[in-house]
């Protein structure tokens, strides 16, 4: 018996902070499940038809907001995949409620210091121009982990290989699908 089976019926959406590995995770973990991946904040610059940052420069975060929206309502019509979802999605109560409603989801989680290092290592995040990486995830975290840990499953990764995090989400996937089981 295939044992990954159970966790191809839905989609599997990866949650939580920017830094965090939903994008890298999650298409190693579509990879070892041979299911398709998608990444939320791609398809929303390929809708836009420009980069995250050029979408807050030009057109402001309620846009962006917006099309995330829209793009994550579009992806959950799709057949089961793996969603990494931009750390903002999960915020939106519609969104939350889709994602709750179509998908299983998965919180990664990890200590803000080890998040604050590896975005300081990149530009590409609007949200953080300026700021202090540290200091913005304190403040994400306040807000947004009351939503976060509405999740079905919360993984908490650390500083671990991709590939660790990987098997760590399967197992915890697989005892919360068993759960759910009749
Ligand atoms: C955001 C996170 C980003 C991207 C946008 C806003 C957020 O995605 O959607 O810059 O609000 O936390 P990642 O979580 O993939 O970095």
């Amino acid at each position: 018996m295939d044992r990954f089976a159970p966790l191809r019926h839905r989609t599997i959406a990866l949650v939580g902070l920017m830094g965090v590995g939903k994008s890298s995770v999650g298409r190693r973990l579509a990879n070892a499940l041979e299911l398709p991946f998608r990444d939320a904040d791609a398809e929303i610059e390929a809708a836009a038809g420009r980069s995250i940052p050029d979408i807050f420069a030009d057109l402001g975060e309620p846009a962006f907001r917006e099309g995330e929206r829209r793009v994550i309502a579009r992806l959950l019509d799709q057949p089961a995949h793996v969603l990494a979802t931009g750390g903002g999605a999960f915020m939106n109560p519609e969104t939350r409620a889709l994602i709750k409603a179509r998908a299983v989801s998965v919180w990664l989680k990890a200590d803000l210091e080890i998040l604050a290092r590896r975005v300081g290592r990149k530009d590409s995040r609007p949200l953080l121009k300026g700021r202090d990486p540290l200091a913005v995830l304190q403040d994400q975290a306040e807000l947004r982990y009351p939503a976060y840990a509405e999740a079905d499953v919360i993984v908490e990764t650390g500083d671990a290989a991709h590939h660790v995090t990987v098997d760590q989400v399967i197992r915890a996937l697989s005892a919360y699908l068993q759960e759910q089981a009749p």
